[in-house]
């Protein structure tokens, strides 16, 4: 398979397996190429890529941005605190405006669950999704499977554990779907308060003890606490989400320091839910994470870029 079954990246929802497997084996030829002297490729010189971001970031815009100059593609960006959303507009005329200068591609992330569904039934562009709200976050999900893959060999049959804050987190979501669709057996883990209702049926088994799930598990995928999505206090203190849920050196020398993967999408909250030692350990592969992104997205757009191209 070459192409894409799907016009949109709007969540992992949608893809096939084998989407995600045609994702992979691109990511690792660009992978190749930024590895290189020479980074850039001129695969998306004719296109034109809007970066919409409705919500603040970091990584994810900066991974995009890097992405989309390696394919030589032409690039704008745009952020809702400096723009005309503030004075009412809203965003399929702020989208239809930008699109109107002739922009193929759109990449969003927006705090609305949803959003960017709700674009690509209306405007003509080309949507990747790069979080919308605490729904799905697919190239997260993307890069965090790829990383997996490229530790372990495979993702097939691995004991996926997430931990932390299940209810708030796009993250979360978008992992469940990926890793099934991979074949991997999924747990998460996290205090009651922060667990949806519906949890179990996704198919994923559900832990509240976090030595006991660390047991369990081959890749454990620390989350951050979505202070910013919280508006009720969920447990009692930082200090105590910490004692329960947070990833210490103890706890992994209470399992003989059992040779895990550890991985955290960031930004990562050092001494919350995982220790600095931790963090920065060999078992602890955030940083491949961060160099995989820029692959993952750079294959997601090529693919969708190829579906324009050939009409
Ligand atoms: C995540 C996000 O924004 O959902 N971060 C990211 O994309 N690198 C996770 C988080 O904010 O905790």
């Amino acid at each position: 398979m070459s192409e894409l079954s799907v016009p949109h990246l709007l969540g992992i929802k949608y893809l096939t397996p084998e989407d995600i497997e045609l994702i992979f084996n691109t990511a690792d030829n660009f992978k190749d190429v930024i590895n290189r002297p020479i980074k850039k490729v001129p695969s998306l010189r004719d296109i034109t890529i809007a970066n919409l971001f409705f919500e603040n970031s970091t990584r994810t815009k900066l991974s995009f941005e890097l992405a989309e100059k390696r394919l030589s593609a032409d690039v704008i960006n745009f952020s809702a605190s400096s723009s005309s959303v503030k004075k009412g507009e809203t965003l399929i005329d702020t989208v239809n405006n930008i699109l109107s200068m002739k922009v193929d591609m759109v990449v969003m992330r927006h705090p609305n669950p949803g959003a960017s569904v709700f674009l690509s039934e209306r405007v003509d562009a080309r949507i990747v999704n790069a979080g919308d709200g605490a729904h799905e976050h697919p190239t997260q999900a993307l890069l965090d499977s790829y990383s997996i893959r490229e530790r372990l060999g495979e993702v097939k049959g691995k004991r996926v554990l997430i931990v932390g804050d299940i209810l708030h987190s796009r993250v979360a979501l978008s992992n469940i779907f990926a890793l099934q669709k991979l074949g991997a057996e999924v747990m998460v883990c996290g205090p009651r308060t922060l667990m949806p209702k519906y949890i179990e049926s996704l198919g994923v088994r559900v832990e509240y003890n976090l030595d006991e799930a660390l047991k369990w598990c081959d890749v454990a995928n620390m989350l951050r606490i979505q202070l910013e999505r919280q508006d009720i206090k969920y447990f009692p203190s930082l200090r105590e989400y910490t004692m329960m849920y947070g990833l210490t050196m103890d706890r992994l020398d209470r399992l003989n320091r059992k040779d895990l993967v550890i991985m955290h999408p960031g930004p990562i909250n050092r001494g919350v839910e995982i220790s600095s030692e931790i963090a920065d350990s060999n078992q602890a592969i955030i940083l491949d994470q961060v160099e995989n992104g820029v692959a993952v997205r750079m294959a997601v757009l090529y693919l969708l870029a190829e579906q324009i191209k050939h009409g």
